[in-house]
């Protein structure tokens, strides 16, 4: 992680003395149109701007970045123009100012210090998106290539304003929470297993000021935990428990976070095939967000108290692994039959789940890279919420407002009688493949403790982006749900 130095300024753009200005267009009908926040560059730069920018090729498409000189009214060398598409309302939406903010600052990498505009239209999502843009894990390389963009100036009508500071603060801290994610979920496993996972989640929060407790085996295996232990029992490098808390000032209401935390999943006895398999170095996801939201919870001192259970376990197959047709029971008794040891993700939350339930929670909010039908429900971007109906949702939209985009979608009630086991309380998979993300969801909720309000955000695709960057969104982690979480937290503290 090296988030660049972000700091307002309310100098005139033109006045600028940096390598780069970067200025907004959006898609209109005729070509690119600048938009509001360039209009001292446009007036500085000499000649018709928007026609410059048309003779080369820009649009203003969401995802397009134009470099031109930026000639000799400027004191920038050069403008970078980042398109945010088309503007259907008043103004871009903060999801459009956010991504328009990624992508360019993803095209300043090597650049030491620049300058942005794109703050007239939204302050936050331009430093979230610039925050999120300039992201790169490269620790694994021999050759690390360019820096990403150290410094970046931010235009304000007044740098003094106590408003725009606390946008600035607020913005730059969810950014960094986001991108401590990814550098976790970017982690390979054979760095990142339950062992190692733990200690850094515990580094993590220490410095951030949260209670800390690691439960190893031998304290899990004292305690119950079946679930846990069972899908970490294939692999040589045993399973851990980490629990971080946060008590904020007039704690009014207490929520607690659970998140899946397989430091990699094979599938088990129940092998993956192998293509692709390398991905499931992401399964730990829904861990490392809750993780990385906690350090921000901390940070900026929610006045709530937060407890997050993460269960880290690494699913292997091996002569001590689990199997096909054992019976675990789980934290808190109940007991389940294993028709599938790829199903590990329900069986360590159910645990995780219990054990939050006993802190009696107002709100529960667990979030899992959980099955591949997510994937095949609502595609590699948009996370599903399910849940208690009103809480699932709340969740879903605050989601959409943070651009992470979550769905609701139900808990389909004819599917649970599929979970029935031939001879425990319960089986972790029924014996077909329709509604998978339903059939999850509806396996969790019989672990979530009657009345309490609850979401279970599933982010297989969401939580792993294997395909080019676009945006904000780098390859690899991507941090969400991140900031859905922390927007909930908010509006919890908010509202209750
Ligand atoms: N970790 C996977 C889910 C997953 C799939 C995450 C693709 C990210 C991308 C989970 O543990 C899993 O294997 N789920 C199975 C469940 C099935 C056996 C009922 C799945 O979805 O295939
Ligand atoms: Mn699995
Ligand atoms: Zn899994």
């Amino acid at each position: 992680m090296s988030t660049p130095k972000l700091a307002l300024t309310d100098t005139s753009a033109a006045k600028l003395t940096v390598e780069a200005l970067v200025i907004g267009t959006a898609a209109g009908a005729d070509g690119p149109e600048l938009t509001a926040g360039s209009e001292q560059v446009a007036a500085a730069f000499g000649g018709d701007l928007a026609k410059v920018l048309a003779t080369l090729g820009a649009t203003g498409k969401a995802d397009e970045v134009v470099k031109l000189p930026a000639g000799d009214g400027l004191r920038a060398e050069v403008l970078v123009a980042t398109g945010l598409g088309k503007v259907t309302g008043e103004a871009p939406t903060a999801e459009q100012v956010r991504r328009a903010s990624g992508a360019a600052a993803r095209a300043l990498s090597g650049v030491s210090h620049a300058a942005t505009t794109l703050s007239a239209l939204d302050l936050s999502a331009t430093v979230q998106g610039t925050v999120l843009g300039a992201y790169s894990f490269r620790q694994y390389k021999s050759e690390p290539g360019d820096d990403p963009v150290a410094k970046v100036d931010v235009l304000v009508p007044d740098a003094k304003d106590e408003a725009a500071k606390h946008a600035l603060k607020g913005a730059t801290a969810i950014g960094e929470a986001v991108t401590t994610a990814r550098d976790l979920i970017n982690t390979p496993p054979n760095d990142l297993f339950p062992a190692s996972f733990a200690e850094r989640a515990a580094e993590l929060g220490r410095a951030a000021g949260l209670e800390v407790e690691v439960l190893d085996e031998a304290a899990l295996r004292k305690a119950g935990y079946g679930g846990v232990l069972g899908v970490g029992g294939g692999s040589t490098r045993p399973p851990r428990l980490v629990r971080l808390k946060h008590k904020g000032p007039k704690a009014a209401k207490k929520v607690a976070l659970v998140g899946k935390g397989v430091t990699f999943d094979t599938g088990g006895i129940s092998l993956k095939p192998a293509a692709t398999m390398d991905e499931m170095t992401s399964d730990m996801s829904g861990a490392a967000a809750v993780i990385a939201t906690m350090t921000l919870v901390s940070k900026l001192n929610y006045p709530l108290e937060v407890t997050a259970t993460v269960p880290m376990v690494e699913n292997m197959p091996s002569g001590s692994a689990y199997r096909p047709g054992d019976v675990l029971t789980m934290y808190g008794g109940k007991t389940v039959e294993v028709l599938n040891t790829d199903a590990e993700g329900r069986l360590i939350l159910a645990d995780a789940i219990t054990r939050a339930a006993e802190d009696e929670p107002d709100y529960l909010v667990e979030t899992s890279t959980l099955t591949g039908a997510q994937v095949v429900a609502l595609g590699k971007r948009t996370p599903a919420v399910m849940g208690s109906e009103e809480f699932r949702d709340r969740v879903a939209r605050l989601s959409q407002a943070t651009g992470e985009g979550a769905w609701p979608m139900p808990l389909a009630e004819e599917l649970r009688a599929d979970l029935d086991s031939k001879l425990a309380d319960i089986a972790n998979v029924p014996g077909h493949r329709w509604g998978g993300m339903l059939a999850a969801g509806l396996f969790l909720q019989e672990f979530v403790a009657d009345e309490l309000p609850w979401a279970h955000i599933d982010v297989a695709g969401p939580a792993y982006n294997s395909s080019a960057p676009w945006g904000y969104t780098a390859k690899g982690g991507t941090g969400v749900p991140v900031r859905t979480i922390a927007a909930v937290l908010a509006d919890i503290a908010d509202n209750g």
